[in-house]
């Protein structure tokens, strides 16, 4: 398998987002990351959908490893930052985040 710079996990329960917001994420993350150029090469982005993250609530949820950042509620238009801001230029969009697994730099 081709090297990742960064893995995307989208929630597409229904615990955290009763209209299951994440569905819609997942299929747009896709588009974004092609528009971005973030498909292949050395800041390619591989995205994942899982059914849980034990959150459970204010989703969507969206997570980026390595980093461990943890987004809520994200809309559509804030997925948009995600990728620009923080999947393409490596800027993590701070107001949004909920929590952090470790204090890995961004870069
Ligand atoms: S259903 Fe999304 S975190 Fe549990």
């Amino acid at each position: 398998m081709e090297p990742y710079r960064r893995h995307v996990l989208v929630c597409t329960g229904g615990f955290c987002s009763p209209e299951r917001g994440g569905r819609a994420l997942y299929s747009l993350l896709a588009k974004l990351l092609e528009r971005e150029d973030l498909l292949f090469g050395p800041d390619r982005v591989k995205r994942g959908e899982t059914p849980c993250l034990g959150v459970c609530a204010g989703g969507p949820i969206v997570v980026v490893y390595p980093e461990g950042v943890w987004y809520a509620h994200v809309t559509p238009t804030l997925l948009e930052r995600i990728v620009v801001e923080h999947l393409r230029d490596g800027r993590v969009v701070e107001e949004a985040v909920f929590h952090r697994l470790s204090d890995h730099d961004v870069t």
